[in-house]
């Protein structure tokens, strides 16, 4: 199944908090996505199937009925919406398989969190979404990426290891729920050209893997 990758809007709220549930059951509280729009340093980007529709009764407010939210400050700051040369799917409606968030602070890139539902797993989906992260973060002028990963979450680390983030430390008893210690994870400069011959590479790897042709992000 074809994926890409768009900016999160408002009616993506239930699908994206029913994934971020699914990932991290035993966060809390669990996290305020509907809130997380309007944090003006956040950024949140879906994985959508191409194709897959979801039912209206799913959606809980639409880009429409929000007409000074996410969506119009989204159209404010990229300036057009339009997606591949058609209009913008209308929020909400398509499936969503993962998402991915990061805070932007001091020129530098939080990832806050990054999950794909568990049937979708081992598909490219995670890869895709860390693709289109550092893409939106590079472009946003935040050079540096950061995250945190639990020491147990072998799976997550072995993704970001393979796109060039490296160990810079580690948090002792960074999780409340069971006091497990975080490894702190962090990218060389994102615009380096060893960066970017190895983030290149990767790409086009995956899109030979996954037949994506497109890694442009839908606004
Ligand atoms: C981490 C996660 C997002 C990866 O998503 P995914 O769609 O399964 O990942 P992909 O299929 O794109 O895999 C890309 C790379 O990730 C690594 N990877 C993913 N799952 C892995 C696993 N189970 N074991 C080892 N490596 C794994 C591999 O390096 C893989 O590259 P490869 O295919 O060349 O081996 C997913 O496992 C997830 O949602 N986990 C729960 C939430 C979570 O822990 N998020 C991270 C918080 S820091």
């Amino acid at each position: 199944m074809a994926c890409y990758v768009r900016l999160m809007h408002r009616g993506d709220v239930a699908q994206v908090t029913e994934i971020d549930r699914e990932a991290f059951p035993t966060l809390s509280p669990p996290v305020n996505y509907g809130r997380e729009l309007e944090n003006r340093l956040a950024h949140y980007i879906v994985a959508c199937d191409e194709g897959e529709r979801v039912e209206e009764s799913e959606v809980e407010v639409s880009l429409e009925k929000d007409p000074q939210g996410l969506g119009s400050r989204v159209r404010r700051l990229f300036s057009y919406n339009r997606f591949f040369g058609q209009e913008l799917p209308k929020s909400g409606k398509q499936y969503i398989t993962g998402f991915a968030g990061f805070w932007i602070m001091a020129g530098e890139a939080h990832i806050t969190s990054i999950a794909v539902r568990e049937f979708r797993r081992r598909q490219g989906v995670g890869e895709l979404l860390l693709i289109s992260v550092i893409n939106l973060a590079t472009e946003l002028n935040a050079h540096f990426i950061t995250l945190e990963v639990r020491v147990s979450n072998t799976a997550a680390q072995s993704l970001y290891y393979k796109y060039g983030f490296t160990q810079a430390g580690l948090r002792h008893n960074y999780y409340i729920e069971d006091r497990e210690d975080a490894v702190i994870m962090s990218t060389e400069n994102t615009t380096s050209a060893p960066f970017q011959a190895h983030f290149q590479q990767l790409k086009q790897a995956h899109s030979r893997k996954w037949g994506i042709a497109l890694y442009q992000i839908a606004r």
